[in-house]
């Protein structure tokens, strides 16, 4: 890649950013536990937003107290995922959280590169399914990481691909896991929701609706 640039650049998180995928997650990961006899409630799956598929399961059987052999533990990750996938593949484009198009679209006018940052192998699917794959200069995702958020790996990468220095990129984020993550990545974070857990993060706000890149850049600068 050429020189760095000095211009800000955005990276977002998918599930829970852009989209409400993290409720399917929940439910997908609730019927495995479940039929693991592991109990699954919010307080957990808040703890498993960000987190790979892999380590999630590794948590969830470390709360249950419960091993698996490798051939099971395969089986429970294709199991949850199929579980996913059967709600993924009912969402249309009008689940794109409230504003996040107008959002991304700003930024393509403004001229901000933008890059998706997520932990999901699924991420390329659902970008297509929600017709979001053009606004994205750089797509980074579970596909093409080893290491899971609070890793820094995701958003370096981003920055990477977008050929701008982390220190002027700016996360969108869901999670605890991913606003420690944009931290130890040298970037800013903006804290996307409500949950107590995302107060370490520069800014926080509710969601995207009415929101304008110019005015987040003033509260970040
Ligand atoms: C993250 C989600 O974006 O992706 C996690 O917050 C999920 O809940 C992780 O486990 C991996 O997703 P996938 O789609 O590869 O199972
Ligand atoms: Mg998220």
């Amino acid at each position: 890649m050429g020189s760095m640039s000095t211009q800000p650049a955005f990276l977002f998180d998918l599930d829970g950013v852009i989209v409400d995928t993290a409720k399917y997650h929940f439910w997908a990961w609730k019927r495995l536990a479940e039929g693991l006899g592991i109990g699954f409630d919010e307080e957990q799956n808040e703890q498993l937003k960000g987190v790979s598929r892999v380590e999630s399961l590794n948590r969830i059987l470390k709360w249950g107290d419960k091993t698996l052999c490798p051939d099971e533990f395969a089986e429970a990750l294709d199991r949850k995922n199929r579980d996913y996938l059967s709600y993924v593949e009912q969402m249309q484009p009008d689940e794109i959280l409230p504003g996040v198009s107008e959002f991304l679209s700003q930024c393509r006018a403004l001229g901000i590169p933008v890059a998706l940052g997520s932990a999901s192998k699924n991420a390329p699917l659902i970008l297509d399914r929600l017709g979001l794959r053009a606004q994205f200069d750089a797509v980074v995702d579970g596909n093409s990481t080893q290491r899971s958020k609070p890793d820094p790996e995701v958003f370096l990468l981003g920055a990477r691909a977008l050929g701008v220095a982390p220190d002027r990129c700016v996360v969108f984020e869901d999670a605890q896991a991913g606003i420690e993550a944009a931290h130890r990545a040298g970037m800013k974070a903006v804290g996307v929701g409500h949950a107590s857990e995302l107060s370490e993060a520069e800014v926080r706000i509710p969601g995207f609706l009415d929101l304008l890149p110019t005015a987040l850049l003033e509260r970040l600068s």
